[in-house]
């Protein structure tokens, strides 16, 4: 049942502290990331040259963060290809390359024809699942279960920030063999990724200020969503779920490629969404959410609290509690549920079940 919610995606959302909690727990031993329970061995690790990610939606999203921090941390080749447009993209993969497929239901068609491709040419594929024997863990070589628990509703919560834990392990697990990290650096990366559920609590006991952002947003037709980097990759699944579930037609911007064109379209109706997470960026996502402001945006800031300033003078703020810049995608994201979540509950919609929508994807 929904344990006194009135939408499984609500509870799904509440749900993911416990979720990271079974995501990562058996799989920290002494302080280090440990696929021996999993039987993913670390030659998978070591003897790959470059990645593949293939995915859809919002598991492509999962993906993309990943791309991120495989790039800054691990300095190696890795892209991320939709699922449906892999097969017909001539893919550059060989025997040297770890394809890693991330899917919730194991079942979605495009990702399953992607990994036998990928296979039939001789890669390693791994995949991140979260439905147990379901046809891409059976196709594929190693499996990382999510562990999520079953997820009812339509638009992906749980799996998404299940998927990132089971990538930060990864990251950890490969840097640690690739001898990127040394014990104490692994340990320390570790360390942050645990803390993940108490930093994710907090973010959900404020969820009614969230809803009080939200209200800014119901009237919107179109809504622009910007940042740079991983804060970009975050608002691509942010817009999704807005999309999916509020029916408000919205878009992720990499917030330095609005000047050339889509910055038209900014006006006094088109609200803003903006994440200020990363530290490096913050001076050059500011000025261009200046941009938009001056163009007549009313513009909400999902700002890390340690460098929220005054900002509050100016913008809709709601702070997110800090964790290390490469982690702040976990508290981020439950945020930008959280608005798509409070928009579409208050327009009445069927939260769980949007129009057009399956849960799983049968179709290419
Ligand atoms: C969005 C959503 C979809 C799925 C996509 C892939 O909320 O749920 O975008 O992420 O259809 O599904 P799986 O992960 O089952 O392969």
């Amino acid at each position: 049942g929904k344990n006194g919610y009135p939408f499984y995606m609500e509870k799904e959302i509440m749900e993911q502290p416990e979720a990271i909690e079974n995501t990562i727990k058996n799989r920290i031993v002494g302080g280090m990331p440990d696929f021996t329970a999993d039987g993913v061995p670390d030659t998978l690790f070591t003897e790959c040259e470059h990645i593949c990610i293939v995915a859809c939606g919002t598991a492509m999203h999962a993906g993309l963060v990943a791309q991120a921090l495989v790039k800054s941390i691990l300095h190696m080749h890795i892209e991320v290809q939709m699922a449906s447009e892999f097969m017909y993209s001539d893919p550059v993969i060989d025997e040297k390359t770890l394809v890693i497929a991330v899917s919730q239901s194991g079942e979605t068609i495009d990702t399953l024809e992607a990994v036998k491709y990928a296979k039939n040419r001789g890669a390693k594929c791994l995949a991140i699942i979260n439905v147990k024997g379901s046809s891409i863990a059976r196709e594929s070589d190693y499996v990382l279960y999510t562990n999520a628990g079953p997820e009812i509703a339509v638009a992906s919560t749980k799996a998404y920030t299940t998927q990132l834990a089971v990538f930060y392990l990864i990251v950890a697990r490969m840097a640690h063999s690739r001898g990127v990290f040394d014990d104490a650096q692994t340990q320390s990366f570790v360390r942050e990724l645990q803390r993940t559920p108490e930093v994710m609590k907090k973010v959900l006991e404020r969820r009614r200020d969230i809803h009080v952002v939200a209200k800014k947003v119901l009237g919107a037709k179109d809504l622009f969503m910007i940042g740079r980097g991983l804060d970009y990759s975050i608002l691509l699944e942010g817009s999704l779920k807005l999309k999916e579930v509020s029916y408000i037609h919205s878009e992720a911007y990499a917030s330095g490629e609005l000047k050339h064109g889509p910055i038209a379209l900014i006006t006094q109706d088109t609200p803003v969404v903006a994440t200020v997470t990363q530290e490096k960026l913050m001076s050059k996502e500011l000025s261009n959410i200046k941009e938009v402001k001056s163009r007549g945006a009313d513009v909400v800031v999902f700002i890390k609290e340690s460098i929220v300033g005054d900002l509050a003078k100016e913008y809709e703020i709601f702070t997110l509690p800090d964790m290390q810049d490469e982690f702040m995608v976990l508290p981020a994201s439950v945020a930008l549920q959280l608005l798509a979540y409070y928009v579409s509950s208050d327009k009445g919609f069927d939260v769980d079940k949007p129009r057009n929508l399956a849960k799983v994807v049968t179709v290419e």
